[in-house]
């Protein structure tokens, strides 16, 4: 009864809500998705997710038990479908040849592996995690490798970003659809468009050779990231001057040609994709001997740890040079708002420094706590308060970490109030109103811009 049968190995931030959105909006086909971690999938079968994400519960109610279906049994999955999505991590490597940069694709070699296995009848393969370049082609060689049956890999990078994943899904800038360019590649090419095609423009489905794919996914998380470590670079240099760095990124944003979009100045970037791939597109690029290019991206992560390291400074610093025993609440930990991801969140990188000085930590996060939790196991001297008035309770200083909207609207007056004196309020996210805040009381660090203090 459905006229297409479509699997999505790997149930996590990608693959739940990119496979609930295409259940939601194509009835006709069936959509399993599955995992090997069945604590995660029993939790996309009961009424609280596994992750936090704006507008996913609402998409999953509706399609979950009609067409779409979350289970622990890959095998049978693979061997029903037609359309087997790959969506499982691909970490940066921790040992041998390429460790810290390359991504480890062990997991996805199991995963080809085990497709091959559960295989007797041609199956479409999509990769959907970010990989490496031409990682199309071993996945083929491994797949194709016994000639039982054919696959074909296709590549198609998924662009959402946490926290709007759901609108970036149903109104996406871009799909892109990267295949070989034989026969049966553009055939295959077409079957994955088809799908799309359901709801987003033709116009906005792009086609290409796989490679194209592959690296477009690479290079605009590239692009991105070094947008972000751009404005950051010069947040230090406004610290410096007398400039302010979001009225710097108000001026330059009106330029057509750069946008407004990607400049406010930050702690530093995380999650799980920025870090990797570029790490990622500088292994890539040493391998083939351009060392230059490998040190100009990687130059963009480089500013990304001096800004969480000059972050942590100030504060040092400006808290007269000790913090041992100082409570300080760090509020929010995810990295950014409106998920409960705290991958490579800067507030990891803040809090373990901040320990190392023995201060003691308040962390407070509406949705990202349990991580933290995770984030943090085993170290002395953290405590996770899900009321961001008991995390400022009796603390020297209040740290932002992640934007999350309700801090804007907290009674600030009571927070002072509950705080030691002199109170500090180190804004690693320019979210609040400083000048009222410094009218509270309050010493005022914004990033790149003027502090304002009381002495
Ligand atoms: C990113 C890409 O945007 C997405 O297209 C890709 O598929 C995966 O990686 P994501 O990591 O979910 O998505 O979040 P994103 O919104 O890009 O933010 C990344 C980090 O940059 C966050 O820590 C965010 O707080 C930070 N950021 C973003 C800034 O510091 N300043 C900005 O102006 C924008
Ligand atoms: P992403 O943000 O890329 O979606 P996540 O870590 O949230 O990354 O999700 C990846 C998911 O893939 C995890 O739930 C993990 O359990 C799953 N996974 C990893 N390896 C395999 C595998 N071999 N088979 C099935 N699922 C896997």
């Amino acid at each position: 009864m459905f006229s297409k049968k479509i699997a999505c190995i790997g149930a996590g931030y990608v693959g739940g809500p990119t496979m609930a959105v295409i259940a939601l909006k194509c009835p006709e086909y069936k959509v399993q998705v599955v995992d090997i971690n069945a604590d995660r999938i029993k939790a996309w079968q009961s009424d609280r997710l596994p992750i936090y994400e704006p507008g996913l519960d609402e998409v999953v109610r509706k399609a979950r038990g009609r067409n779409l279906f979350f289970s622990s049994d890959i095998d049978a999955a693979i061997r029903e479908s037609d359309i087997i999505f790959v969506s499982v991590n691909t970490p940066t490597k921790t040992f041998g040849e390429g460790a810290g940069r390359a991504a480890d694709l062990q997991y996805w070699e199991k995963v080809a592996r085990q497709i091959l296995r559960a295989s007797d009848s041609p199956k479409i393969v999509i990769e959907k995690s970010t990989l490496p370049v031409k990682t199309a082609r071993t996945m083929e060689q491994i797949l194709n490798a016994n000639g039982k049956v054919r696959f074909e890999v296709i590549s198609n990078p998924e662009f959402l970003a946490e926290g709007t994943a759901i609108t970036d899904l149903l109104h996406p800038d871009r799909v892109l659809v990267g295949s070989r360019e034989t026969p049966e590649g553009l055939r295959a090419r077409e079957e994955v468009v088809d799908i799309y095609a359901n709801w987003v423009p033709r116009e906005r489905i792009l086609t290409s050779n796989v490679w194209s794919a592959e690296l477009s996914k690479l290079a605009a998380n590239a692009f991105l990231a070094q947008r972000i470590s751009s404005i950051n670079s010069i947040s230090a240099l406004c610290e410096k001057t007398d400039a302010d760095v979001s009225e710097v990124a108000t001026a330059i944003g009106m330029d057509s040609r750069i946008g407004a979009r990607f400049l406010n100045a930050s702690v530093g970037f995380g999650g799980s994709c920025f870090k990797k791939d570029i790490l990622n597109l500088v292994y890539i690029s040493e391998s083939y001997g351009l060392e230059e290019v490998a040190r100009y991206w990687e130059s963009v992560l480089d500013i990304n740890e001096y800004q969480k390291a000059r972050f942590v400074r100030t504060m040092i610093h400006e808290m007269f040079n000790t913090i041992v025993a100082k409570r300080i609440a760090l509020f929010g930990f995810a990295f950014k708002a409106d998920t409960s991801d705290t991958r490579e969140s800067p507030a990891i990188h803040v809090a373990r420094k901040l320990l190392e000085e023995r201060a003691q930590l308040a962390v407070t996060d509406p949705k990202a706590l349990a991580n933290a939790r995770v984030d943090l196991a085993g170290l002395e001297g953290v405590d996770f308060l899900e009321d961001p008035y008991e995390a400022a309770r009796g603390a020297h200083a209040v740290a932002v970490m992640t934007e999350w909207e309700m801090y804007r609207g907290l009674d600030w007056e009571k927070i002072y109030e509950s705080m030691e004196k002199p109170a500090f309020l180190f804004d690693g996210r320019n979210l609040l109103d400083h000048a009222r805040l410094h009218r509270i009381g309050f010493n005022v660090y914004p990033l790149g811009k003027p502090a304002l203090k009381h002495f």
